[in-house]
């Protein structure tokens, strides 16, 4: 994906974000230079990975398959494996109209998947079988804003504006957006995005980047090649 690309996604997703009256926090708007400068300062953040993913999974193809998010907080390992502490992560994503972000299940992370705006948020599901893929025959089972559902094995859910979904490590998802771009909160265990993805397809979870222009803002998939310590 090109940088001009990447910034021109992360302009028109801020403006949707504010679109909503959702604010996004002070850190979001520093420039490279400025985290380069506050690189010590930032540790929580840059090594929380906390800030913009924008992400076509490599397969250049973002209109299609992709997924524009925010970590806007997110706990430690360390605090997970003492059980106490910060346990705990929050992002805010877009899946635009009929943008997929594939097949996945997470091995750690629990989420709520929450639709907070704009079109309907429709899911597929399957919970897993005993080897970890999707189970084509098993029945479905989550809980909606604390009501269990149960589906069909790759069952679509479809969540209206304020409605969300509680996704178990292990419970396959797919998602997108149906009638119009859809704004989403996640609300979550601690997110590790380099190690806790599982993929139905063999797909990467972040774009390459070909530098074009200067970045707007860096990616969390930027500041370990674009930041020294
Ligand atoms: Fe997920």
């Amino acid at each position: 994906m090109k940088r001009s690309r990447v910034n021109e996604i992360l302009r028109e997703g801020d403006s949707f974000i504010r679109s909503f009256g959702y604010l996004l926090p002070p850190f979001a708007y520093f420039d490279p230079a400025e985290m380069q400068r506050r690189r010590g300062e930032l540790a929580a953040v840059i090594d929380g990975r906390l800030g913009w993913d924008i992400t076509d999974y490599g397969q250049e193809r973002f209109d299609e398959l992709g997924l524009f998010l925010v970590t806007v907080r997110n706990g430690m390992a360390g605090d997970l494996a003492r059980g106490r502490g910060m346990l705990y992560a929050e992002k805010i994503m877009i899946s635009r109209k009929d943008q997929l972000s594939p097949m996945h299940r997470h091995v750690v992370k629990a989420e709520d998947i929450i639709n907070r705006g704009g079109g309907k948020l429709v899911l597929e599901l399957f919970m897993s079988d005993a080897a970890g893929d999707p189970d084509a025959e098993a029945e479905v089972s989550v809980t909606t804003d604390g009501v269990p559902r149960t589906l069909p094995a790759g069952g679509l859910l479809a969540l209206d504006t304020g409605e969300s979904v509680t996704l178990l490590p292990g419970v396959w998802h797919a998602f997108w957006g149906e009638g119009a771009d859809v704004l989403i909160g996640e609300v979550s265990t601690v997110n590790d995005d380099l190690t806790d993805n599982v993929f139905r397809e063999p797909i990467g979870r972040f774009s390459t980047i070909e530098e074009d222009e200067a970045p707007l803002h860096l990616l969390v998939s930027d500041y370990e090649r674009l930041l020294t310590k």
